[in-house]
């Protein structure tokens, strides 16, 4: 059986090809073609996973609406290893995707056991990084949104603790609050259609928040009223929970359709999609929400820089954004290398980029020139270029990154507000 996926793991060991393969996600590289103007984090296939991506690639191709929207649990200060689900956030609102970002202090305080005034504090360092890094939109705290808040209820009745338990592995220990935390993720997902309207929307996140997606996936086709089916000669469309008149409003809809107890059929002639969205409409005229199912990429995750993960619990692993200059320089100088056990070995083997923090730093974020990272790999490949002069060079690359992010930082701070 494939292992579960625990989203509060500090240490999760999580190999996202096999996940992709295990979970039932879709790898990427397919749907990549679709995009013509490709981000590093696409065209590097940093993004290696997703479910539903189409629509969203499909909406940006077509400039037809859609949402982005991604959270952060402001327990902790924001670094590096938050840094690519900012910017791919960023870059779908730069296609044409309205943009919003759940703060989530619920989750913060269940979870964490933060207190409210530190969630705040936490979160308007998140705010700045995102408004620095050039985001506009919607930028909400979980505890203070009240449609949220509805929307989360609404969700719960479609859960119950024995799905809860198969999904994250809750027991009778857990507190309810972290249940109500996760009821609070899957609102979080479908708010942007709540308020923005019905439209593809795309979750950003690492491969470690996937069982929020699922859970959210399956709540979605639970709130609707009626299923959709294409049955090949003809549509049909079924009533799973739906209001007295409600079907007869589906059949004034559309013309030839036959009814039944509980369902219509449709003849050939409509596609199940444009059925869809009829039905849809008429679920939100009566009282539903008639959302589209939200999708999600999944990200590989930033090696830390003593080799593993990165993780707060390992302080030399990441570098913050508001490090002091002599704790970035000691970081990312003791970082792990693909390097070799002495010079005269390295000369001869060459170093190996793969499994090297300080290369995928580059990768990731500190060299988007594609032929300069090339040409970085190949040096190192040859054993040209040192572990030394390699992380000196990096280094500067961070140092500059950092000063600019300050600066910017520091113009969008008044917008850090709720
Ligand atoms: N659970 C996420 C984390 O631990 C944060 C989060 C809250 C989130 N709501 C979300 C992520 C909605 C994506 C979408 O980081």
């Amino acid at each position: 059986m494939a292992e579960q996926i625990n989203p509060w793991s500090s240490t999760p060991k999580m190999d996202i090809n096999r996940l992709i393969a295990d979970f039932g996600i879709e790898p990427f590289a397919p749907v990549k073609e679709k995009i013509a103007d490709q981000p590093v984090f696409i065209r590097r296939d940093i993004v290696a996973g997703h479910r539903g991506y189409d629509a969203v690639a499909d909406a940006i191709a077509q400039k037809k609406p859609f949402h982005v929207l991604t959270g952060f649990m402001p327990s902790g200060h924001p670094h590096f290893g938050h840094l690519m689900v900012m910017k791919e956030v960023v870059w779908h609102i730069q296609q044409g995707g309205k943009g919003f970002i759940s703060m989530a202090d619920r989750e913060a305080h269940a979870v964490r056991g933060l207190s409210w005034e530190a969630c705040d504090r936490y979160a308007r360092e998140y705010m700045e990084c995102l408004y620095a890094l050039g985001f506009s939109g919607e930028i909400y705290s979980q505890r203070r949104n009240n449609a949220l808040k509805d929307l989360a209820f609404e969700a719960a009745t479609k859960v119950n603790f024995s799905e809860l338990s198969a999904i994250y592995g809750f027991g009778p220990e857990t507190e309810l609050a972290h249940a109500v935390s996760v009821s609070m993720q899957v609102a979080d997902i479908l708010y942007p259609q709540l308020i923005a309207g019905t439209a593809p929307t795309v979750v950003p996140v690492g491969i470690d928040q996937d069982p929020h997606i699922r859970l959210t996936r399956d709540i979605t086709n639970a709130l609707r009223m009626f299923l959709v089916e294409d049955r090949g000669t003809h549509i049909s469309i079924r009533v799973k929970n739906a209001p007295e008149g409600a079907l007869d409003a589906v059949a004034k809809r559309f013309g030839g359709a036959k009814k039944y107890e509980g369902h219509i059929d449709l003849p050939a002639g409509h596609t199940a999609e444009e059925v869809d969205a009829v039905v849809r409409e008429v679920e939100r005229e009566f009282g539903g929400f008639g959302f589209l199912l939200p999708s999600a990429t999944y990200h590989s995750f930033l090696q830390g820089l003593q080799g593993g993960k990165m993780s707060s619990s390992v302080p030399d692993s990441l570098v913050w954004f508001d490090d002091p200059d002599k704790d970035v320089k000691k970081k990312i100088m003791g970082a792990l290398t693909g390097g070799r056990q002495t010079l005269e070995e390295q000369k001869k083997l060459g170093g190996e980029p793969e499994k090297c923090s300080i290369y995928q730093l580059n990768r990731f974020h500190m060299q988007d020139d594609d032929a300069e990272l090339a040409e970085m790999c190949r040096a190192c490949r040859a054993g040209e270029l040192m572990c030394g002069t390699c992380k000196k060079e990096t280094l500067e690359r961070v140092r500059t990154f950092l000063r600019e992010f300050k600066e910017k930082r520091d113009e969008v701070a008044h917008m850090a507000e709720w």
